[in-house]
């Protein structure tokens, strides 16, 4: 990481005289006075925004919030696929590119073989054949549809349909197993499910329609199982129950007449992981969500007609939900979806795209970042990557060397970088720079987006000053704001609205600066934080303990410097079970199968009895120092059996 030790870093960057001139905010006045009318006045101010989109029924009223509950446009009707469609053809883009979409694979010459374009008006074709499909199959508006896919168009186009006929959907991510599967399924009680046979990750097939039939095996929930063919691998169809994407549309009409959704209908679910227990089903709803995710991507990437738009997470997760479909697309600009790792065929995947599409907007995440600094700067440099005009980084803190790779390397030293922090509860964009006002400094999310209204508090709720560390809080709501953990109101408001009294918590701690910026430091909460993805310590332990051999285990992170987080457990095993190099990488395996390989532990130890209090609650504390120094030096008075430690610290299991 050369350039935090051999160039100073800046304090600040400030945008360029042209950037500025040319973006949708200008000056921080303007950000001042349009951030202080949006909190003072958040329904004068959003009700202005939202009259850029459409809605069949105006709302009687702009906001209404009983803590914890908000709702947003009580009364309008609309319906988001038809503002992220019908509208956009409307106001003359139906002939431009929706979606542009590269496949994974490469002929011998290393150009991909699979692209395919998608105008505004192809994809209203395609998402109304979907939707008439999925009413066909007896689908209809309230019901849940899982959506298990790759990364290809029919996706975007599944969400679409779901969302124009009012049927929520719920997408779980790709790399999840059949487990996880299971757990979703149940819980949102949804008998419709979507796949594909399978899809392409480096080269090679994830067998998603092998795992829908696992998951089958487990829950007699699922009545109806469409498969889109993408990858020809060989796969059982299961008469009755599962029908091919090809077959499901043959003779569809190419219209279906938009759903008048009630602006608080349910739009989807999606399911993220906690500090405790099986994964949350975060519930947002149609209006608040659909004005929050436009206006925050025209904003926050100063978006324009002719931008080819790259975001180059997976829908899978909430940042494609709303910066790779929702946003993009009520924009009427060119969204670009990549199917595949972004080391395939090699390291320069990202950049050929790049270039080959003139790319001038590039949302990525920190891990991603740090990965190619590892490759060396000599790949992008061998690409012109000079229609960049702006960049990207979510998911966690980006360290000031990867922000300062980012800005010289892919930048060109000039692009903006805004680096957003927000979350699949939040629904876009919370904290941010605006790229045309805000001077940024690397490593920091700088500051509020229009109508969030942010602060760092203490425990009991005390709001602090300028130059603190505390704990990040939300104090107004906000029209992308979640509306609920589905099925279990009492979580809901256990983990968001009770900790601290009045306001929403996040989890995370933040420290606020003397100018007034974010930095956000990370999870306060037993929930960690690998390459981007949240993943719960509760999860990864329950899954260890379903393990025949296993008594107790404890799992923690510790930092790495590509993953930000790593995963490493602590794991007690059965009276006549011995530990074994053997029985460690089973386990692991254990771990990836019961959730997904994003879970599968980096470190695993064998100890004969975990570092416990007296009142019984695991020593998280003395765990991480373990997992990241290999011995504990910290107070350990309040723990119950002293030898464990002693036990631990003797004990070189690497
Ligand atoms: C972390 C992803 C620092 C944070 C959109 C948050 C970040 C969690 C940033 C949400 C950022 C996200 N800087 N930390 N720019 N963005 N985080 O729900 O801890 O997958 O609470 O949403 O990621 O993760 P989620």
């Amino acid at each position: 990481m050369a350039s935090d030790s051999s160039t100073p870093v800046p304090q600040k960057f400030a945008p360029s005289a042209d950037f500025s001139a040319q973006a949708h905010v200008k000056t921080v006045a303007e950000y001042e006075a349009m951030h202080k009318r949006s909190i003072e006045d958040p329904e004068g101010f959003w009700g202005e925004i939202a009259s850029d989109c459409h809605f069949f029924k105006k709302w009687d009223k702009v906001r209404e919030w009983n803590l914890p509950d908000a709702k947003w446009f009580v009364g309008g009707k609309t319906n988001v696929a038809y503002n992220c469609l019908d509208y956009q053809i409307e106001k003359g883009r139906g002939d431009h590119t929706a979606i542009l979409w590269e496949g994974e694979l490469v002929d011998d010459k290393g150009e991909p073989t699979d692209v395919r374009k998608f105008t505004y008006n192809d994809l209203l074709r395609d998402v109304c054949k979907f939707a008439n499909a999925l009413k066909k199959m007896g689908v209809k508006k309230g019901d849940r549809v899982t959506l298990y896919m790759p990364m290809v168009p029919e996706l975007a186009i599944a969400m679409l349909a779901c969302a124009r006929i009012g049927a929520p959907h719920s997408v779980i991510f790709g790399g999840f197993s059949a487990q996880a599967i299971v757990d979703r399924l149940e819980d949102a009680q949804s008998t419709v499910i979507v796949t594909a046979d399978g899809g392409y990750r480096r080269g090679k097939i994830v067998p998603l329609k092998k795992n829908v039939d696992d998951a089958c095996g487990m829950t007699d929930l699922v009545k109806t199982v469409v498969v889109y063919e993408r990858t020809g691998n060989e796969i059982t169809m299961k008469d009755g129950r599962d029908v091919w994407w090809h077959d499901a549309i043959e003779g569809c009409a190419d219209t279906c007449e938009a759903e008048h959704c009630d602006a608080e209908d349910m739009l989807f679910l999606l399911y993220t992981s906690g500090s405790t227990g099986k994964p949350k089903g975060i519930l947002h709803t149609t209006a608040g969500y659909m004005v929050f995710a436009a206006y925050t991507a025209k904003m926050v990437f100063d978006l324009k007609p002719d931008d080819m738009y790259w975001c180059t997470a997976d829908i899978g997760w909430v940042t494609g939900h709303s910066y790779i479909v929702y946003g993009p697309l009520q924009n009427g600009i060119t969204t670009i979806m990549y199917e595949g790792a972004p080391n395939h065929p090699d390291w320069e995947r990202f950049w050929a795209i790049v270039q080959r599409y003139k790319v001038t907007k590039f949302y990525t995440a920190p891990t991603a970042i740090r990965a190619f600094m590892k490759q060396g700067e000599e790949l992008p440099g061998k690409y012109d990557l000079s229609s960049i005009k702006l960049l990207g980084s979510v998911g966690e803190p980006i360290n000031p060397a990867a922000w300062m790779w980012y800005h010289e390397h892919l930048g060109g030293g000039t692009s903006p970088i805004v680096d957003t922090w927000w979350q699949t509860e939040t629904g876009g964009i919370l904290i941010t720079p605006l790229p045309g006002v805000t001077e940024t400094k690397p490593g920091s999310a700088t500051q509020p987006f229009f109508g969030v209204d942010a602060a760092v508090v203490e425990r009991d709720g005390t709001v602090l000053p300028r130059g603190s560390n505390g704990l990040l809080v939300i104090r107004q709501p906000w029209p992308g704001m979640l509306r609920g953990i589905y099925g279990d109101r009492d979580r809901f408001i256990k983990t968001y609205f009770s900790e601290i009294e009045g306001v929403y918590f996040t989890g995370d701690g933040a420290r606020f600066d003397e100018d007034g910026y974010f930095w956000i430091t990370g999870r306060v909460d037993d929930v960690l934080n690998v390459s981007g993805h949240r993943m719960g310590t509760a999860e990864i332990e329950s899954a260890l303990v379903s393990h025949p051999r296993v008594a107790e285990a404890a799992v923690v992170g510790f930092p790495d410097e590509l993953t930000g987080e790593a995963i490493c457990a602590f794991v007690t095993l059965k009276g006549d079970s011995e530990a074994s190099a053997g029985l460690k990488d089973e386990l692991r395996k254990h771990v990836a199968t019961q959730i997904g390989a994003i879970a599968r532990p980096k470190d695993l130890r064998f100890t004969d009895a975990l570092p416990k209090t007296r009142s019984g609650k695991i020593m998280r504390r003395l765990l991480r120092e373990l997992a990241t120094k290999g011995r504990v030096e910290g107070d350990i008075t309040t723990l119950e059996d002293l030898t464990t430690i002693a036990a631990m610290n003797t004990k070189d299991e690497e």
